[in-house]
C-alpha cells in the first residue's frame, strides 16, 4: 500500500484559520467549551484552539464508540463522558470525519438532553454520500468523496494519526 496526499499540510492549515476565525467570530466573545471527540478529534482540536487565541475557551473530550450491528441505524455508545455539567454554555463539538453521521447524532441526542445555551458541530471532513442519517454539521473543513483516509488524526487500526496531512492508503498494484 502506498500513501497518496489527498490534503496537503498548508491546505489544512490554511482551512482550520479560516474556521477558527468564523467560528470566534459568530461566538462574539462568548465563552465557550470546546469538546474535542477522542481519538481522531484530538488534532483537529489542538490547531482550532490556537486558531482562536482571543475566544474565552475551555476544553474537554468524549469518546464513543460504534457497533456496527444488524440494525439499519448501529449503536452508538459513550463510553467516556465530558467531566463537567454543560447546562446553559455554548459548546462546540470538534470531531475528525462525519461519515454515517450516526456517532454525531448520538452525542448530539445525549448532550442537546443536557440543556446547553448551543451546541455547534464542527468537522474537519465530511463524507455527505455515506450518510445513514440525516447530518449536517454546522462548519465543515473539506467535503470528500467516499475514500478511506488517514492522517491528521484520523486512523486506520490506530495507525497514521500523526502524519501532517489527509492521504489516501491506495494499493502499489497497477
Ligand atoms: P460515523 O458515525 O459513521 O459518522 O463515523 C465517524 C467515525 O468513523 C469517525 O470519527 C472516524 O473514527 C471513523 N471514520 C469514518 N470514515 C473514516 C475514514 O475515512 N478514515 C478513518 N476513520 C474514519
Amino acid at each position: 500500500m502506498k500513501l497518496h496526499t489527498l490534503i496537503p499540510a498548508d491546505a489544512i492549515a490554511t482551512r482550520v484559520g479560516e474556521l477558527g476565525r468564523a467560528l470566534a467570530a459568530e461566538l462574539a466573545g462568548e465563552p465557550v467549551l470546546m469538546v474535542g471527540v477522542l481519538t481522531g478529534g484530538v488534532v483537529f482540536l489542538a490547531d482550532l484552539i490556537r486558531a482562536m487565541p482571543d475566544q474565552p475557551m475551555e476544553i474537554e473530550f468524549l469518546a464513543a464508540r460504534s457497533y456496527a450491528g444488524t440494525e439499519s441505524t448501529g449503536t452508538v455508545h459513550i463510553t467516556q463522558d465530558l467531566a463537567s455539567p454543560i447546562a446553559h454554555r455554548h459548546v462546540v463539538l470538534v470531531e475528525d470525519i462525519v461519515d454515517t453521521g450516526l456517532t454525531l447524532t448520538r452525542i448530539r441526542e445525549a448532550l442537546l438532553a443536557r440543556r446547553p445555551r448551543s451546541l455547534r458541530v464542527v468537522t474537519l471532513l465530511d463524507k455527505p454520500s455515506r450518510r445513514r442519517v440525516p447530518f449536517t454539521p454546522d462548519w465543515v473543513g473539506f467535503e470528500i468523496e467516499d475514500r478511506f483516509v488517514v492522517g491528521y488524526g484520523l486512523d486506520l487500526d490506530g495507525a497514521y494519526r500523526n502524519l501532517p496531512y489527509v492521504g489516501e492508503l491506495v494499493s502499489d498494484e497497477v
